[in-house]
């Protein structure tokens, strides 16, 4: 067993070491539930074991059939849910720019009221009963993936007096191991309410910032349906998006 600090880069095999000046501080005083749940001490990595790496895989045939439609994926026969249609799609690659195929993208979200389908959720925006704002696909051979689903609302959060999020959709990326898992935001373009998120201003790297914002994709529109957003995701490297996890050792 061999042990290194959290921030320690390391070099495995051909991978390029990941680069933690582009990652926020776990304490970030403007983000208040990281003051509590910060650690104190110095974190300690452990390598990860063989079953941890190789285990327990998903099978590809868990995926249904409207698993990538939050439109419908939980709506009443018939119906759909509210708000505004938009198609978000994009790829996974490596730090080449490789495409990543079989890859797990799972996504959640809040609805078009920005409200969470939670039995713990408070907001007072209405709950769609049509919504249940969580979907799934797996990268095809060309590390494409890609779900319907309606824009999230942005919702209020008690960090400061008068904090909200800007609309976002949740993704995890998960890879062929237990510990390859991966989690990240989207964001949309053109959102003013981005740039006053305490949360996205934990990341200091602008550039970084920039990558989780989904860009309006008009050329993948579908005329008198929906709108697209494309959101490539870049494991690892230079040009990695930010994750708000890592795994152990990378
Ligand atoms: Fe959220």
């Amino acid at each position: 067993m061999s042990t290194s600090l959290p921030n320690t880069p390391q070099i495995a095999g051909s991978f390029f070491a990941r680069d933690h000046s582009r990652h926020p501080p776990s304490y970030a005083p403007g983000y208040k539930s990281s003051v509590l749940r910060a650690p104190k001490q110095t974190l300690v990595s452990f390598d990860s074991t063989l079953s941890e790496r190789t285990g327990p895989a998903f099978g590809h045939n868990m995926i249904g059939e409207l698993d990538n439609d939050l439109i419908v994926n939980y709506a009443r026969p018939g119906e759909a849910a509210i708000g505004q249609r938009i198609l978000v799609h994009g790829q996974i690659l490596d730090e080449n720019a490789r495409p990543v195929p079989n890859v797990l993208v799972e996504y959640w979200q809040a609805n078009a009221g920005g409200r969470y389908r939670h039995k713990k959720e408070s907001y007072l925006a209405a709950v769609d009963p049509n919504f249940g704002g969580f979907g799934r696909s797996i990268t095809d051979e060309n590390g494409y993936y890609w779900f319907k689903t309606v824009k999230p609302g942005a919702y209020p959060w008690p960090n400061g007096v008068n904090d909200w999020r800007p609309a976002h959709i949740h993704f995890s990326v998960f890879g062929t191991g237990f510990v390859q898992r991966l989690i990240t935001q989207m964001y949309f373009e053109g959102d003013p309410m981005i740039d006053i998120c305490p949360i996205v201003n934990t990341i200091s790297d602008k550039e970084a910032i920039k990558q989780l914002i989904a860009p309006l994709d008009m050329g993948n529109t579908i005329p008198m349906d929906m709108r697209a957003y494309k959101f490539d995701i870049v494991l690892r490297g230079r040009r990695s998006t930010y994750f708000e996890n890592r795994p152990e050792g990378n």
